[in-house]
C-alpha cells in the first residue's frame, strides 16, 4: 500500500524491508482520536491541530517525521519541501489529490491512503442522493419547513425498471450498483480496467461510453480525478445521453464539467443533478448550487462515525505496522 501517483496508483516499493522510526507525528485534520492512540501506544508522540494555516504548516512540519492528513490540509510541494524530518504523509481515506505526490516521490516521502475504509458509506450517500433526487425530497422538505404543504410542486419518477450508468466500477461503482438493483434498477457501466467478466459478477453490463450515455436514465462517476475523466461528462456528452438524464458526483469535482452541467440543468438536457463534490469546495459557482434541480452535499460522502473510525484505526495502524517491520496490505 506505498504508492506514488502517476496517473494511476502503482506501487513503488515493498516495506516490509525498510527500518522506519516515526517520532513525532502530526495529525493536521479531524480525524477519529481512536488513530491518535493507536500511535501513542506504540510509543510514537502526537501532536494534533487542525487549524494551522498554510503557513504555519510549513513553519511547523520539521518537528515532525510524521504527517497525517484528511482532505482539508493541502501538502504542497511547499510544505513537503520545508519538512527536514518527513518520512511519510498518511491519508485517512481514499484520494490522494491534496498531496503532492511528484514532491514527496523526489523528496522519498512515503504516502500512504486508506482507499477501502469508506467506500460503503460513500456508496451509500450516493445510493441516498439517487433517492432524494428521484422523489425530490431536499426540495419537499425545505418547502414545508418554510410552512407549505405543496403536494403537486414535487411529482416524482419510480426507480424500478430505470437504467443507472455507472462509470467507474471500482470498489465504490460495484457498491452502487448492488444496491442500486434492490431498487429494481438495470445497472450498466464502463471501467477501462474492469473487465466485462468482472462486472458481470455483479450483474452489471459493460460497455463503451458511447453505448451507454443513451441507455442511462441516471449516471454516476465513480473514478479519480485524472486527465482521462476531467470533464468526463461536458456539453458532448451530455449531448448524447437521454433527455432528462439524472447525473451524480460522489468522487471528484470536475469529473462532471460544472459549467456544462448548468447549462445542461437550464436547456433541461439534465433533468437533475446531486452533487456531494466540487472543483472549489466550498463551490463559488452559486448558479449551479442553487439550481431547484440540483441537490447538494458538502463532501459527505465519507462522512459517517464508522468510516471515520474505520480510516483513523487503518491509517494508524498502517503507520505502526511500517515502524514494526511488518508487511503491509495492497488495498
Ligand atoms: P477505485 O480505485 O476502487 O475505483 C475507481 C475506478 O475508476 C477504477 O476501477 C478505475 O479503473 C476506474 N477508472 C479510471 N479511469 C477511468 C475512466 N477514464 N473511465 C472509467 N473508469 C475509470 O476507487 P473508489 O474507492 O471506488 O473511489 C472512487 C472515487 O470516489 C475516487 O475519486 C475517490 O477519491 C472518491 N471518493 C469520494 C468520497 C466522498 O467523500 N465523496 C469518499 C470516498 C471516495
Ligand atoms: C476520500 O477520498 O476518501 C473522500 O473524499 C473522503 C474524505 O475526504 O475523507
Amino acid at each position: 500500500l506505498i504508492r506514488s501517483f502517476t496517473g494511476i496508483f502503482r506501487t513503488v516499493r515493498n516495506a516490509s524491508n525498510m527500518a522506519f522510526q516515526l517520532k513525532r507525528v502530526l495529525i493536521s485534520d479531524s480525524l477519529d482520536p481512536c488513530c491518535a492512540k493507536i500511535l501513542e501506544s506504540n510509543g510514537i508522540a502526537v501532536d494534533t491541530n487542525t487549524k494551522l494555516t498554510k503557513e504555519q504548516l510549513v513553519a511547523e512540519i520539521p518537528k515532525y517525521d510524521g504527517l497525517i492528513v484528511r482532505s482539508a490540509t493541502k501538502v504542497t510541494a511547499a510544505v513537503i519541501e520545508a519538512a527536514t524530518n518527513l518520512k511519510i504523509i498518511g491519508r485517512a481515506g481514499t484520494g490522494v489529490d491534496n498531496i503532492d505526490l511528484n514532491a514527496s516521490s523526489k523528496k522519498g516521502v512515503i504516502v500512504m491512503n486508506t482507499p477501502s475504509g469508506n467506500t460503503l458509506s460513500a456508496a451509500e450517500h450516493t445510493c441516498a442522493m439517487i433517492c432524494a433526487m428521484s422523489r425530490n425530497i431536499p426540495q419537499a422538505h425545505m418547502s414545508m419547513k418554510s410552512g407549505k404543504w405543496d403536494r403537486k410542486a414535487f411529482m416524482g419518477s419510480e426507480l424500478y425498471g430505470k437504467t443507472l450508468g455507472i462509470i467507474g466500477l471500482g470498489r465504490i461503482g460495484k457498491e452502487v450498483a448492488l444496491r442500486m438493483q434492490s431498487f429494481g434498477m438495470t445497472t450498466i457501466g464502463f471501467d477501462p480496467i474492469i473487465p466485462a467478466s468482472v462486472s458481470a459478477e455483479f450483474n452489471t453490463e459493460w460497455m463503451t461510453l458511447d453505448k451507454l450515455w443513451p441507455l442511462a436514465d441516471y449516471i454516476t462517476v465513480h473514478t479519480p480525478l485524472i486527465p482521462q475523466t476531467k470533464g468526463l461528462l461536458n456539453d458532448e456528452t451530455f449531448g448524447k445521453c437521454k433527455k432528462g438524464v439524472h447525473v451524480l458526483n460522489i468522487a471528484r469535482g470536475g469529473i462532471i464539467d460544472e459549467d456544462a452541467l448548468a447549462r445542461a440543468l437550464k436547456s433541461g438536457q439534465c433533468g437533475g443533478a446531486a452533487l456531494d463534490v466540487f472543483v472549489e469546495e466550498p463551490p463559488t459557482n452559486r448558479d449551479l448550487v442553487d439550481h431547484p434541480n440540483l441537490v447538494a452535499t458538502p463532501h459527505l460522502g465519507a462522512s459517517t462515525a464508522e468510516a471515520q473510525k474505520r480510516v483513523a484505526e487503518e491509517i494508524g495502524q498502517q503507520f505502526v505496522d511500517l515502524v514494526q517491520g511488518k508487511r503491509l496490505e495492497g488495498g
